[in-house]
């Protein structure tokens, strides 16, 4: 396994993605970790991230010394390559004291493919024989001389250190950004470095995981009883098929249905665990107790901190029933970890902000479980797809905690969280049912990779959306007077920007007929055509 030591860089978490993703099992450290978990942890090879501060400056972050003293590899990226360089003995300035300019973006690198790192490794080469990089790199200070030992691997006309190698120490730094996709050769970088450099075979795979997590959860609970909050979403799901893979009767679920949920979400939630895998689920109706704490709200931040704490305190009294349970299970992944430990995050500079339902009130006295701690999102449906978990809902467009109750604008009542339930079943029905074609792609709607591929796979979230006023309309001889439903469709891949989806106009018509012609009480259809920012994914 890798050991990345972070420098509070914003594209730490990629680096562990890329490395996972060349099947190799790697954790996040902040720089500062004492020498005797570096020495006990087992690396196999040390990445060194990036990160916003000057090592120019006295008190910024540096490696620890033994990083440097275990004698294995050691990756240096941007920062990590500049402290790297500036602890070996080597010179770094910045921009100013250099007399040249910050450098931010796309750049092309000359690799002197002497290297193991770097060798064979190339977007194009030159008429003069040189292999050439397509980079990105952020960075205002440089390495200006080379600490001894070290040998230049890479250069541009303006940063002539831009990579550096010391191959008998097993020291490789590089200025640019290997984790990113700008960098074209960025994975093949970084799987030479964790496969050819470090020696570190292919095993991280999902198969190999269930059985090495199914011992620990084990070794962890022992004979104690475990409760678990199942919502239907992804991870929760895996968590619980996990735990009660490890377990079995041991584990109660507690599905809490508050009737904001998607049509017939409660009983796909029981039939998928209670019928098919066998797996206690406990659920409860409180649709009324969550209808009645919300009459007569309509402010949105109101509405979601009551069902907020409304859900914990029916979850709570389900769990006080369960006197025998010493744990409480949560389907906390990676990047959660990352970013809450982000918010005392040495080193770095801004904290994202993100808005996952507050965790359970410690007073519960359990113990915690959180078996998907180490994984990303998409090893998490990798690993419910491997647990048996049915493809189709592992690989569900994400839904909001608050549910519903954010997608009816204004106050939720049951009546409008029925219309809606239909309305948005009919419109990812369409989405599934919908396949993209060259037609989509003349239109500008797609790209050829995508033809073939449905409209539910092409998007990243998609719903639809209650809004309280009414419009009028014709049905037959008479006259209506219904709501309007807004659909929502859009394209992101971090859900922080976004875009909205070309959805193909037929499809969008089919989705408007069905939704008028079926749901008694909706007679208008509309399409949100508005980018994240300026507008958010969610109405509230
Ligand atoms: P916005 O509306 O902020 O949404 O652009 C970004 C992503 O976050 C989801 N979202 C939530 N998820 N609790 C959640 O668990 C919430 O309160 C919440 N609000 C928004 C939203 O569905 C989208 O995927």
């Amino acid at each position: 396994k890798i050991l990345i030591l972070d420098f509070g860089s914003q594209v730490t978490q990629l680096i562990a993605r890329r490395v996972r993703e060349a099947k190799v099992f790697c954790e996040i450290h902040p720089y500062d970790v004492s020498d005797e978990f570096i020495r006990n942890y087992g690396a196999k090879g040390i990445i060194l991230s990036g990160g916003p501060s000057s090592v120019t400056e006295g008190d910024t972050p540096r490696a620890p010394k033994i990083v440097f003293e275990l004698g294995i590899p050691v990756l240096g990226i941007c920062y990590g390559m500049q402290t790297m360089a500036q602890q070996l003995g080597g010179q770094v300035m910045t921009a100013e004291a250099a007399g040249k300019a910050r450098e931010f973006g796309y750049s092309e690198v000359r690799a002197h493919g002497h290297t193991a790192l770097l060798k064979d490794i190339a977007d194009f080469t030159t008429a003069e024989g040189h292999g050439m990089l397509k980079v990105w790199m952020s960075h205002g200070d440089s390495v200006m001389e080379l600490p001894p030992g070290f040998k230049t691997m890479a250069s541009t006309p303006s940063c002539p250190i831009a990579a550096m190698a010391d191959e008998n120490r097993g020291f490789y730094a590089v200025q640019f950004h290997p984790e990113v996709t700008h960098t074209l050769q960025g994975r093949a970088i970084l799987e030479r470095f964790v496969h050819g450099i470090c020696g570190c075979g292919t095993d991280w795979v999902m198969g190999d995981y269930i059985a090495e997590a199914v011992e620990a959860i084990r070794a962890q609970v022992g004979s104690d009883d475990v409760i678990l909050g199942l919502s239907g979403g992804v991870d929760s799901s895996v968590a619980a098929a996990l735990i009660h893979r490890a377990i079995g009767d041991q584990l109660t679920c507690v599905f809490v249905d508050h009737g904001l949920l998607r049509l017939n979400e409660g009983d796909m939630v029981m039939d998928m665990f209670a019928r098919n895998l066998g797996v206690k689920v406990i659920r409860v109706d409180a649709v009324d107790d969550f209808m009645g704490k919300l009459a007569g709200v309509s402010d949105p931040e109101q509405k979601r901190k009551i069902i907020g704490k409304e859900f914990v305190e029916v979850f709570q009294a389900e769990s006080k029933k369960l006197v025998s349970a010493k744990w409480l299970a949560q389907g906390t992944i990676y990047p959660d970890v990352i970013e809450s430990a982000g918010k005392g995050k040495k080193g770095a500079h801004t904290i994202k902000s993100h808005h996952n339902v507050g965790g359970l009130p410690e007073d519960m006295h359990l113990k915690l479980l959180e078996p998907l701690r180490e994984l990303f999102k998409d090893e998490v449906r990798e690993l419910g797809v491997a647990l048996g978990l049915p493809r189709e809902m592992v690989y569900r467009h994400p839904f909001p905690g608050p549910g519903l109750g954010v997608r009816i604008l204004g106050e939720v009542t049951l009546k409008a969280a029925n219309l809606l339930q239909r309305a948005d079943a009919i419109f990812i029905d369409e989405l599934r049912a919908t396949v993209a074609t060259e037609r989509d792609v003349a239109a500008g709607a797609c790209t050829e990779a995508d033809v073939g591929k449905t409209w539910y796979d092409l998007t990243s979230q998609a719903f639809a959306v209650f809004l309280p006023v009414k419009s009028v309309g014709v049905m037959g001889d008479g006259r209506t007077y219904e709501n309007v439903v807004a659909l929502r469709a859009v394209v992101t891949s971090d859900f922080m920007t976004a875009h909205w989806a070309h959805l193909p106009y037929e499809l969008l018509g089919r989705v408007s007929n069905r939704i008028i012609n079926e749901v008694r009480g909706l007679n208008r259809v509309v399409y949100d055509v508005s980018g994240k920012p300026p507008a958010t994914i969610e109405w509230e």
